[in-house]
């Protein structure tokens, strides 16, 4: 199946419209390599470029990376230090080229354990990408899904007690409107590398009907050919919610 043409039936193929991706595998590719894991790291970063050109000219519109979980500050304090250079030189280096591109830059998670100097490169690129139409770019750093879902609870917990909501307004629609992502189309594509088959605590409350797709390729190794592998996957599976779908088991029977 070709991912950019139309599919067998002559349609236009369906999305994904928002891919999400935990990029993991940088140390076992250092490793691999007698690298430290940054030298793995320094790889990883490499790889965004090329995924949101591609990302772009297949029509995907939104993509959101996971670069920094809420757990990863356990990490040896040199390596937590080189990745946040790493973020900050990203920043400064990349934001210029996607408000070229057009592409607007989002960062999600926490930012008050961040230095001030690596809050205002966030603040930065955020104002001067903000508008870009031709996609978004979301990162999500010192970012957990439950952070995000505590903090949806939070606001609405607020707004309970200065009168402005009812307890009983409080349902399903409510804190998905408060968490991360909330105004982007919802997560289609989720894909891990490195051969991990858990959520490790990225987006709990937005997966809830993502396809997931995994693959042994560690992140510094992972390209447009294994995007376009994962889009293809995607593009074959038969998203129910919870339903029947029309051609499902009555076709068959
Ligand atoms: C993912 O690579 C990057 C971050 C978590 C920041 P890892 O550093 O987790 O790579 P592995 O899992 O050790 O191979
Ligand atoms: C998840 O990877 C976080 C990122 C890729 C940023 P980890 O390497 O931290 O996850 P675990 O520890 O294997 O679950
Ligand atoms: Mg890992």
């Amino acid at each position: 199946m070709s991912v950019s043409g139309t599919d067998v039936t002559g349609r236009e193929p369906a999305g994904p419209r928002h891919i999400a991706i935990i990029m993991d595998g940088n140390g076992r590719w250092a490793a691999r390599k007698g690298l430290s894991p940054s030298a793995g790291h320094k790889a990883g970063v490499e790889r965004i470029r090329d995924l949101i050109e591609a990302c772009k000219e297949r029509g995907v519109e939104a993509l959101t990376l996971f670069a920094f979980s809420s757990e990863n500050w356990q990490r040896p304090p040199k390596e937590v230090e080189l990745l946040m250079t790493l973020f900050h030189s990203y920043l400064r280096r990349e934001a210029r080229r996607m408000q070229e591109q057009g592409v607007e830059l989002r960062v999600i998670g926490r930012r008050d354990r961040f230095s001030p100097r690596l809050q205002r490169a966030i603040a930065e690129a955020e104002a001067m990408t903000r508008g870009g139409e031709q996609g978004t770019l979301v990162i999500a750093a010192d970012y957990g899904g439950q952070w995000d879902i505590a903090q949806a609870a939070r606001a609405l917990a607020e707004e309970v007690a200065s009168g402005r909501r009812s307890v009983e307004s409080i349902d399903e629609a409510a804190l998905a409107e408060r968490v991360q992502l909330a105004d982007l189309p919802p997560v289609d594509l989720l894909i891990r590398s490195s051969g991990e088959q858990r959520i490790s605590n990225f987006i709990l409350w937005q997966a809830a009907y993502s396809e997931f797709y995994f693959t042994d390729t560690l992140w510094p190794d992972f390209g447009v050919e294994e995007l376009d592998e994962a889009i293809a996957a995607f593009r074959q599976r038969d998203r129910r919610y919870g339903g029947r779908s029309e051609d499902g088991l009555e076709a068959q029977a």
